[in-house]
């Protein structure tokens, strides 16, 4: 299975770091097989899975119980669980609780969390002084969605630009081994990529990121809202609809289930 040294050194290659989010056992065994680098069991899961309109609402419970299922799914890839919204705000205590939870419960490998303030890079190094691997998330951080006023692209004016590159730098300094970028100009995303030496992992953050991240329902056509820097590779909605439009329509005209899929008595005189 990689490791945290895997990543470094895939950055040193330059070879590209693959990350899709999972969170199931279906999910997580078809990440696994598509050979992904690293599985994140993201907060995403309240708007893709759980049908949520942001990711706010998502517990702790409901990543570990999410995570327990991927990782029955993948037994062999490097899994990050998200941070729930409000898991690591409250005090330092709780938040080393909650990130071992995720470890010890979930089987998680690493964490991640959102933001690049003070109290984050706190969080940061306290979680990284009980020996578990966080990843970090700058740029469009969705559990912000209500401070940004939507989700909007960040760092495009010079202030926000420099602010996310500082936050950056005090990240790989405060002990993370990976950022996840998000919703950035890809200039900001190269910036950063060339500055740390943790890896970058990016979503709409360009092409010059370590690594690439998608969420799997977004990427399989199956997910409601589709933002610019989503490549669909498949419309499993459209299939998966179809599929079980011809059920119903089978079972309804008396054609499902036909001879082969239906079991025969033993006649009377024939049961030995
Ligand atoms: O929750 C998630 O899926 C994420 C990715 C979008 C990076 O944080």
């Amino acid at each position: 299975m990689n490791n945290v040294r895997t990543f470094k050194k895939l950055k040193k290659k330059a070879e590209k770091i693959v990350m899709i989010t999972a969170y199931d056992y279906p999910s997580g065994k078809y990440v696994e097989e598509a050979g992904a680098d690293i599985i994140l069991v993201g907060d995403s899961l309240g708007m893709v899975v759980l049908g949520y309109p942001d990711t706010l609402k998502v517990t702790l419970e409901d990543i570990i119980h999410h995570c327990q299922a991927c990782r029955r799914g993948a037994d062999d890839t490097f899994i990050v669980a998200d941070m729930p919204f409000m898991s690591y705000h409250l005090s330092i205590e709780q938040t080393k609780l909650n990130a071992s939870r995720l470890i010890l419960e979930g089987n998680a490998n690493a964490v991640k969390l959102e933001g690049g303030s003070l109290n984050r890079l706190a969080a940061i190094e306290a979680i990284v002084d009980c020996e578990i691997p966080v990843v970090a998330h700058l740029g469009l951080t969705p559990q912000s969605v209500y401070a940004f006023g939507g989700y909007r692209v960040q760092g495009k004016k010079a202030a926000e630009f420099e602010k996310i590159l500082a936050q950056a730098k005090a990240i790989e300094a405060a002990g993370a081994f990976m950022l996840v970028l998000e919703g950035i100009p890809e200039e900001l995303g190269k910036t950063i990529s060339e500055t740390l030496s943790i890896p970058t992992v990016g979503i709409g953050a360009g092409r010059y990121c370590d690594g690439q991240v998608l969420v799997y329902h977004d990427l399989l056509g199956m997910a409601d809202f589709k933002p610019k820097f989503v490549k669909t590779y498949e419309n499993l909605a459209d299939k998966t609809i179809n599929a079980l439009a011809e059920f119903t329509r089978e079972v309804k005209s008396l054609s499902f289930p036909s001879e082969e899929y239906i079991y025969n008595a033993i006649k009377k005189n024939e049961d030995n």
